[in-house]
């Protein structure tokens, strides 16, 4: 079985979560690969993809869109599952119901799922024009990343990857 991680991350905390998703599934026997979309093998390897980005202004990062969207066939053709990594603070902010939106692509990818998990916001890791976006609208400074979350769900997609033996 192998599974193939791709991540959307400009600084870097999605990239964690990636990693994080790759441990739990090497623990169980399966292979996994993390990869950014500008380096990522075709998805027709694989036997399962979890596709995953950071959250910019309610999107996700072009690249990971890009690639989702030119693999699309191949994609639909395997398991999918899409998370995303952006509200910071608690309470959270943006609220979650209105941190992301995905538009059609779950359905077009045929996505199984997409869970949104809590980001990490440094302001030394961001820009000028970034910082002051972000000291504007009052964020919670802070990595916020839930790792029982993400191994939780990592282990859902295990379990659905596995054949139930009774
Ligand atoms: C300028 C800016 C805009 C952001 N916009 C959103 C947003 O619309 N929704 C959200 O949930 N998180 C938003 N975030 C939070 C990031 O998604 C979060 O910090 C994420 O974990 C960063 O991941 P990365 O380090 O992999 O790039 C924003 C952060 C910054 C700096």
């Amino acid at each position: 079985m192998r599974v193939l991680v791709v991540v959307s991350s400009k600084h870097g905390a999605t990239v964690g979560y990636g990693e994080a998703i790759a441990d739990v599934l090497r623990s169980r026997g399966i292979e996994a690969g993390v990869f950014r979309p500008q380096s990522a093998p075709d998805p027709a390897g694989f036997d399962a993809v979890v596709i995953g980005s950071a959250v910019y202004t309610g999107h996700w990062m072009a690249e990971a869109r890009d690639w989702a969207e030119f693999h699309a066939d191949a994609l639909r053709a395997r398991p999918v599952w899409l998370f995303s990594s952006g509200p910071v603070g608690e309470p959270a902010l943006p609220d979650p119901g209105d941190a992301v939106t995905l538009g059609d692509l779950p359905d077009r990818l045929g996505a199984r799922e997409h869970r949104l998990f809590p980001g990490r916001l440094e302001k030394h890791r961001l820009g000028f024009v970034e910082r002051a976006l972000m000291t504007a609208v009052h964020a919670a400074e802070g990595d916020f990343r839930d790792w029982p979350a993400i191994d939780a769900w990592t282990e859902e997609i295990v379990r659905s990857l596995t054949p139930v033996r009774d």
